[in-house]
């Protein structure tokens, strides 16, 4: 089925959505109740939600697996609401016209994940990988000495900030934890279900090095495209310690850059305050026409903040799924940071 089929079934929003200016909640489908999908999404658009947000994980990009096409073309049949997927995948190309193909509106992906990186690269590889190891993420056999220097990643595991709060969800952990390389070993992954925290061990992700800027963007630049000739929007997404400067170019041409205000991978994670400088920077180089969207640690107690830096489209996850009454949480999220809008 094209896209063009797909739309032919009348089940699609307005690709309008989010051209106007102005605060949109998005409920992230992450935190809903897996078993009640459908009627959950029905809830909160009856509520009045205009957009629901799409989180697509493959295990590889972070560390978690959450759903794919089949719950998306299944959902499409049941809801008019504008399709917002944020791709948390390697090869964001190769799937993108899927996406759009099983009734995504827009698709948002991460610059982090345009590079062939793989597991060599993530926070979740081989201690080996990490320290110069493997570029393929395998262990090297040691009867197979290497005879060449191996090349530096252009996509790095980012550090944890000694001064951030606890972002797990869990139990609290020191800098020096947090910090310790056997905590990330691979062997030791757990992996938790989709939605959930991990627990005490902090998510870690991809960064971009400078030297991967430039091909990083040219990738970028030809998926942006795909998605835009195909009939869907495009969004670009910052992970936390990936700097406004990688996609400074690209700007012009998206419908939407959204900042990971937690490391992605896990619902329920606390927001990380010092990510709102990006938002803050990206706020003054949008067009009216061009959405500023921010990821993770969403509730009542930080919309206010996001929305005074410049975002525009909340994502809210626990704090609306995750509410006793998901349309009362998001009817209020919407009314404080409209209130916070015109402060
Ligand atoms: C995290 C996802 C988020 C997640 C947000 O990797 O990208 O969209 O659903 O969940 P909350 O709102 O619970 O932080
Ligand atoms: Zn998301």
């Amino acid at each position: 089925m094209g896209v063009a089929d797909s739309r032919a079934h009348g089940n699609r929003a307005a690709p309008s959505a989010l051209k106007t200016p102005g605060i949109r909640v998005a409920p992230s489908l992450l935190a809903a109740d897996f078993s009640r999908l459908a009627e959950q999404v029905v809830e909160i658009e009856r509520a009045g939600a205009t957009l629901l947000h799409l989180d697509i994980m493959d295990g590889h990009f972070v560390p978690n697996i959450s759903f794919g096409l089949p719950v998306i073309e299944s959902l499409r049949r049941r809801t008019k609401l504008f399709f917002d997927a944020h791709l948390m995948i390697d090869e964001p190309a190769r799937y993108a016209g899927d996406f759009l193909r099983a009734g995504c509106d827009h698709i948002t992906f991460h610059i982090e994940a345009t590079l062939p990186g793989g597991l060599a690269a993530s926070s979740f590889a081989p201690k080996h990988a990490r320290r110069g190891g493997s570029a393929t993420g395998k262990r090297p056999s040691s009867h197979s000495p290497r005879a060449t220097p191996l090349k530096e990643p252009e996509v790095e595991t980012a550090p944890v900030s000694a001064a951030s709060p606890d972002r797990s969800g869990g139990k609290p952990h020191s800098p020096e934890e947090a910090h310790s390389d056997d905590r990330y070993d691979s062997d030791r992954l757990e992996i938790a279900p989709a939605g959930r925290s991990p627990g005490a061990r902090p998510p870690l992700g991809r960064t971009l090095h400078k030297s991967g800027f430039a091909r990083a963007r040219a990738e970028a630049e030809a998926l942006i495209r795909e998605v835009q000739s195909l009939g869907g929007s495009a969004g670009i997404c910052l992970n936390p310690a990936t700097p406004v400067e990688a996609i400074e170019p690209l700007l012009k041409t998206v419908e939407l850059v959204l900042v990971m205000s937690v490391w992605p991978g896990f619902g329920g994670q606390a927001f990380m305050p010092e990510t709102l400088e990006k938002v803050r920077q990206l706020r003054s180089r949008l067009r009216p026409d061009q959405r500023l969207e921010i990821d993770g640690g969403i509730s009542a107690g930080t919309v206010g903040l996001a929305v005074r830096a410049g975002a525009d489209t909340l994502v809210a996850g626990s704090a609306v799924f995750g509410a006793p009454d998901p349309a009362q949480a998001y009817a209020g999220l919407v009314q404080l940071a409209r209130d916070a809008a015109h402060q």
